[in-house]
Parts: structure tokens; C-alpha cells; sequence
């Protein structure tokens, strides 16, 4: 039966709703066929993810978003082996309509439903396969820096569905931290990726703020987005332009600053271990400056370094159907009273 499920062309629906991005996608074996992302605009008025909005937005994307993930990827659902979902972490209004979306049609197609975590999922999307399957991909074990909106972790990964969390965040996320560096300096939501353009034309060591003392392999980030608060007060007491004269240099020196601390653990991480194979993942792996600093690594530090395409980087359902490839590769399936959560035991 194994054997068989190598031999066949399996194609598996994966489905993303654990936050604020509706996302499906059509992944024949490892190789993907569609990756479609319905993004919701409505939160950018509030400066952060509406839950209960995020939900309703949900529920009324969901079908158009996989209905086009099975017509680009040009088959019939009858041609579906499985359905991968977001089981969690997330928001659990968020979860409950991919999770339940997914129960009803593994139901309706009599095919396999398949859980997937969503931190595991990140890290999966490394194993996303070209047509010619010419890229490459990590040799176990690797280190993967997960950096998201809600975590901040480096993950020792054994095998795919065998992780092991040796350092991670005590307070706030990498990914928050830029959101809310951006929210203090007035920029729009996701911050992130508004920091990451400003930055561009700015000067990273311009500005400097303090680096959290953690021990071990673990992270801080509350402390800096507190010494940015305070900074830019005390900047703006004396000119009430500060921000506005020195936009591209704050966001060049904030964005250094969290890279430098990200960086710092995992150079620890990969001397304490000895692994050279290093992966970034999550949201924040989009940003320019990091992946900039992961490659210089592979001179510095004689790594073997992986970046995801940024597609597979912010939240999208390509690495929920891979992660489900590899569990159907397995047989490990979930049953109809599968219920999401919203944190990762
Ligand atoms: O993985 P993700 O899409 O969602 C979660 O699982 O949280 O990560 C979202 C986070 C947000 O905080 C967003 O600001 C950040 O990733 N992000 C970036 C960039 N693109 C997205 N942060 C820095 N630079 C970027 N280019
Ligand atoms: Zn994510």
C-alpha cells in the first residue's frame, strides 16, 4: 500500500486560514500545480488582524479560492487523493473555516483528510519540488529559523515531521516586532514588508538600539520595541518632524537591529550543534536584509543555506499541501471529529 502511494501521480488539496490570508493550492506529488492567496484588506484599518472579521472574510473567500486552485491547476476534484488543512496554531475563528471546509469535502469525496501544523508547514515548503526537481533541498538534520508574526523560532529538524524547538522567543515575535515598529512610526499594516522597502534606501547604522542579553538560544523582542517607543518620543519632543526627516534610516536601523539579534542565536545554534544546514521560514523570511545576511553566512560561516521562493515565505497553502504530501506518503490521517487549536502544544 505504501509502495503504491510512491508510484502513484497523487494530487492533494491544501488549505490555509489561520490568520488573515484564505489560501489553497493543488500539489501533484511535490510539485506544485496552483497556490492561490486571497489576502483581506479589510484589517488594514484597524493597523492588526480583526479576528472576527478575519473569519467572516474567510468564509466568503474560501470557496472561490479553492474552486481556482482546482481549475489552474487544470484537474477535476474527482482527481483529489487528499485534503490537507491548517489544523493550528492560528486563530481559532480562522481555523474553523478551513477545518471545516476541508471535513466536508474529504466527506463529500470519500478521500482522506490530513491535519497539518502550521509552523511544520513553514518549514515543509523547503521540500516544494521544480518540474525537473533540480533545486535543492535540505539533508537532514538542518536548522530552520522560523520567523513569523507569531513565533520566533530555531528548529532542529530531525526528519520531516520530527522538529525539535531549541530556541525560541520569550515575549514577542520577530514578525510583530517590525508590525509594530512600523505601527509607532505610523506606517500601515503589515508593517513588515513596509519597514523591508524603506529600508532599502536607508543607512542600517544610523540609529542604534540596544540588544537583548538572553541566555541560551532563546529570543527577546520586547525590550527593543520598547527602547523605539521611547527613542522616537524623546525625538519627537524636540522635532516634531523626526520620524518624517528619517524614515528610510529608523526602518534601515530597526530591521538591522532584529536581524542582528536573529542572526547572533542562530550562528550560536549552528556552532553549539555543529549544523551547517540552515533554513529560514515564515513571514519575515521575505525580508531583503535577511536573506542578504543568511547568504553572506554561507562565506562567514560555511553554511549550506535555504531560502524559500517568496511565495512559500508569508502564509500560502503550497507548504500546507506539501507538508500533506509527505503525511500521505505515511497514512497518517485524521478522522471527521478533528477539531483546530489555536497554540501548538
Ligand atoms: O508567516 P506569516 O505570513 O504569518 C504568520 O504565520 O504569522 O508572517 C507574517 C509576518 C508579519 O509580521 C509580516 O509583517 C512579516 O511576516 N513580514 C515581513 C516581510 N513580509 C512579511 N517582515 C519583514 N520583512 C518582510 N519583507
Ligand atoms: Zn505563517
Amino acid at each position: 500500500m505504501v509502495l503504491l502511494r510512491f508510484l502513484m501521480e497523487t494530487y492533494i488539496l491544501g488549505i490555509e486560514s489561520s490568520c488573515d490570508d484564505t489560501a489553497a493550492a493543488i500539489i501533484c506529488n511535490d510539485v506544485i500545480c496552483s497556490n492561490v492567496t486571497a489576502g483581506q484588506e479589510v484589517h488594514k484599518n484597524f493597523g492588526g488582524v480583526v479576528p472576527e472579521l478575519a473569519s467572516r472574510a474567510h468564509q466568503q473567500n474560501i470557496i472561490p479560492v479553492v474552486d481556482t486552485a482546482i481549475q489552474k491547476a487544470n484537474i477535476s476534484k474527482k482527481q483529489l487523493s487528499a485534503i490537507a488543512f491548517t489544523r493550528g496554531p492560528g486563530l481559532l475563528g480562522s481555523l474553523l473555516v478551513g477545518t471545516s471546509f476541508a471535513k466536508a469535502m474529504a466527506l463529500g469525496l470519500n478521500i482522506p483528510l490530513i491535519e497539518v501544523n502550521h509552523l511544520h508547514a513553514h518549514i515543509m515548503a523547503h521540500f516544494i519540488r521544480n518540474d525537473a526537481h533540480t533545486n535543492p533541498i535540505p539533508k537532514f538534520p538542518f536548522l530552520c529559523l522560523t520567523v513569523s508574526g507569531g513565533h520566533t523560532q530555531i528548529v532542529l529538524v530531525h526528519e520531516p515531521f520530527n522538529m525539535e524547538v531549541i530556541g525560541q522567543t520569550i515575549d514577542d515575535a520577530a514578525g510583530e516586532t517590525f508590525d509594530k515598529a512600523a505601527k509607532i512610526m505610523g506606517l500601515p499594516y503589515p508593517g513588515g514588508p513596509v519597514i523591508d522597502e524603506l529600508a532599502k534606501q536607508g543607512d542600517g547604522q544610523r540609529f542604534g538600539f540596544a540588544k537583548p542579553v538572553i541566555s541560551g538560544l532563546n529570543f527577546s523582542f520586547s525590550g527593543l520595541k520598547t527602547a523605539i517607543l521611547y527613542f522616537l518620543r524623546d525625538q519627537l519632543k524636540i522635532d516634531p518632524e523626526f520620524i518624517l526627516k528619517n524614515k528610510a534610516d529608523l526602518a534601515a536601523s530597526i530591521q538591522q537591529t532584529i536581524i542582528d539579534i536573529l542572526l547572533q542565536k542562530l550562528v550560536t545554534a549552528s556552532n553549539s550543534t555543529g549544523i551547517r544546514e540552515i533554513a529560514i521560514a515564515g513571514g519575515v523570511s521575505a525580508n531583503s536584509g535577511l536573506r542578504t545576511a543568511l547568504l553572506a553566512g554561507q562565506l562567514h560561516h560555511q553554511w549550506n543555506v535555504f531560502i524559500p521562493s517568496l511565495s512559500y515565505s508569508t502564509d500560502n497553502a503550497a507548504m500546507i499541501a506539501i507538508a500533506g504530501y509527505y503525511k500521505f506518503l505515511k497514512g497518517e490521517f485524521s478522522n471527521q471529529q478533528v477539531a483546530p487549536y489555536a497554540r501548538s502544544s
